[in-house]
């Protein structure tokens, strides 16, 4: 049975204490962890967010404390008051293993049944059974931790924008849609039938109302809604650190987010970045990382060898370039002593990133490899030369278009480096990529569409090409990333009415489309529109590479699964047919029988 708190307080937290509370009257409240009874001596750990404390009950306790004592289990949440005293046989293993508390009066403030794992740091529980129980999940020493750490770095984050002279200023959730790239989430709504607001994707087009505002610098912890498929990186609902600055070009935005990675590096992690950090271009990116977001722990750089195999009697070879496409490689340091099965798996491997083959040689005296009926020592000899490799490396090679060369050994790349150990885990290497594309030609659609958003201003100098070449307008964008993740992204933005129109256009809206979607906007960019631009960082992204966790939902709180449901409250759920036709609403047979097929499974 319960029992009430009433009468007790609590003093500190089990692992707040310290040495001059030894001797002192102390109330500790928290989760048992554990309970050894060993007849008439009973040890008790107790848990809270700040660590464990042991609790001793022995013979100088009350019978009832005894009895009581003798029935406590896990997570059983206990109140024990009593005197702190110096342990006989400290344990250097807990933090407060120097000192226990001598239980006078202690009560069961709820019990608990056996849960369905351990609460303990790194528990092997499968992930879907730690995510039904997120609550218990939660409890464990490493997730506390990970929340605790994100509680810090999301204060450092709003000390350093507020220092800087950001404004924090909220914008709504329920919004007309503004296109990211990804599926809204749409709410429909009660008071006009059949017209539904969206969640944001994120707050592009009201941090830039703001500017034209005149907030001049605005920064906002925001969450942000995309219904788009999942990844290890991707949630549909995520945190932004998200900006805008105005009067500012490419310069100022890039210096303030140094300062500011700088200083969370340093505060959080203990690690002195240097600044200014490195920066390339996108198409430097991609030729030497086959990537836009290259992960700099690893070397193996892409090379041509487009020139050196042009004339290959291997057709594949050939084709490719006279095709328009190209030949590249990565060189493998020691690779020449991965297995026949291991090179073989590393074939398969980029197969998944659209390659059709993956050619391999050994640099050694007498060379090995899948395509030596068409090389000869000599150009071996070359290959080696032009990738700086050594005898026991492992070239590999991709021929293709190249979007798809870029991506495989892109892929390739960083895949090698993890299966062959080849980088440390705490070493952090950001950088900037600049100059991406302004637009993307998407086949299928058979238009251009935005790489990064409608409102990313292209170069200056690219400006006249918007009317000739739009594929080749580089924009004014920039990403900053982390290890291979793309952490944030950001761009210089259009401040100009008739640019707008013009991207909306390229963009394959008619006037009329752009006005009724955007219309807004561009009203309000009849009224004084100061120059701007600005970043957001994925908050989630942040926080999962910075404690070194294999995903995001590792450092959110309540995250969402594969398939967008909610493994704890299972969601989403069915409503009443009452709230659908308030809403004007009718479900077709077709959803109807989806929905009950979804419940059956
Ligand atoms: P972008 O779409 O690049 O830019 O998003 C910025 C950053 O948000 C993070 N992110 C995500 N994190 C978790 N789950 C997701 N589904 C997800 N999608 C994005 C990434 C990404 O770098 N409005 C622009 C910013 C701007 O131009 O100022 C924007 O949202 O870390
Ligand atoms: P094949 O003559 O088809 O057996 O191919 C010889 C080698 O070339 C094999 O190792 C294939 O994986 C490789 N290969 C095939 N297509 C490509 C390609 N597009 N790029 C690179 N290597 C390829």
């Amino acid at each position: 049975m319960a029992e009430s708190m009433q009468g007790m307080k609590r003093t500190c937290r089990c692992a707040e204490l310290d040495d001059n509370m030894v001797g002192k009257q102390l109330t500790l409240m928290g989760w048992c962890h554990k309970q050894r009874d060993l007849g008439g001596l009973v040890f008790i750990t107790l848990r809270d967010r700040s660590g464990e404390v042991q609790l001793l009950i022995d013979e100088t306790s009350s019978q009832e404390v005894q009895q009581k004592a003798a029935q406590i289990r896990s997570e059983y949440v206990v109140a024990a008051t009593g005197t702190l005293r110096k342990r006989e046989s400290a344990n250097p293993n807990m933090k407060t293993g120097q000192v226990e508390l001598l239980v006078s009066e202690l009560r069961v403030l709820s019990e608990s049944q056996t849960p369905p794992f351990y609460i303990e740091e790194n528990i092997d529980t499968k992930e879907s059974l730690r995510l039904k129980y997120r609550y218990l999940d939660l409890r464990r020493p490493d997730m506390q931790s990970k929340m605790m750490l994100r509680h810090r770095i999301t204060k450092l984050t709003r000390d350093y924008f507020d220092q800087a002279g950001f404004l924090e200023i909220e914008t709504p959730m329920l919004i007309k849609s503004t296109p990211e790239g990804a599926r809204d989430y749409l709410v429909p709504s009660r008071v006009f039938p059949g017209r539904f607001f969206a969640l944001p994707q994120s707050p592009q087009l009201y941090k830039q109302l703001l500017m034209l505002s005149g907030y001049d610098r605005y920064m906002q912890i925001a969450r942000c809604f995309r219904d788009e498929d999942l990844r290890a990186d991707r949630q549909p609902e995520f945190t932004q650190i998200d900006l805008e600055m105005a009067f500012v070009d490419m310069e100022d935005v890039i210096s303030v987010n140094e300062g500011y990675l700088k200083r969370l590096f340093s505060e959080v992690m203990d690690i002195e970045i240097e600044l200014p950090l490195p920066r390339i271009t996108w198409q430097e990116a991609m030729e030497r990382y086959g990537s836009d977001k290259p992960d700099l722990r690893i070397g193996m750089e892409l090379k041509d060898i487009s020139d050196l195999v042009a004339d290959s009697s291997f057709k594949v070879f050939a084709d490719a370039i006279s095709n328009g496409g190209s030949v590249r490689m990565i060189a493998v340091p020691g690779g020449s002593s991965l297995s026949r099965k291991e090179i073989d798996s590393l074939g398969e491997y980029v197969k998944t990133y659209r390659a059709k083959g993956l050619a391999w040689l050994t640099v050694e005296e007498k060379p090995r490899g899948s395509i030596l009926k068409f090389v000869d020592t000599d150009l071996v000899q070359q290959l080696a030369e032009r990738a700086g490799a050594i005898a026991g490396d492992l070239l590999l090679i991709v021929a293709d278009k190249n979007e798809v060369v870029y991506d495989a050994l892109g892929q390739l790349r960083c895949e090698v480096a993890r299966r062959m150990n080849m980088y440390q885990p705490d070493d952090y290497r950001l950088l900037w990529v600049t100059d991406f594309p302004l637009l993307e030609h998407d086949e299928e659609a058979g238009r251009y569409v935005a790489m990064h958003h409608p409102f990313t201003s292209p170069k200056h100098e690219d400006i006249a090409l918007l009317e000739t070449d739009p594929g080749a307008v580089r924009a004014q964008a920039y990403d900053i990333i982390l290890n291979g993740t793309e952490l944030g992204g950001g761009s210089i933005r259009i401040h100009d009415q008739q640019l707008q129109q013009k991207m909306f256009s390229l963009l394959g809206f008619t006037d009329k489309q752009a006005w009724s979607r955007f219309g807004y906007l561009l009203e309000a960019f009849k009224y004084g529109v100061p120059p701007h631009g600005g970043l957001a960082f994925g908050l989630d992204r942040l926080v999962m590479l910075l404690t070194d966790s294999e995903s995001i939902r590792d450092v959110i709180a309540f995250p969402k699964v594969q398939n967008s449901s909610c493994l704890m409250t299972d969601a989403p759920g069915d409503v009443d047919e009452a709230q659908l036709e308030e809403l004007g609403l009718i479900l077709s047979q077709l959803t109807k029988q989806a929905a009950e097929g979804s419940e059956e499974n």
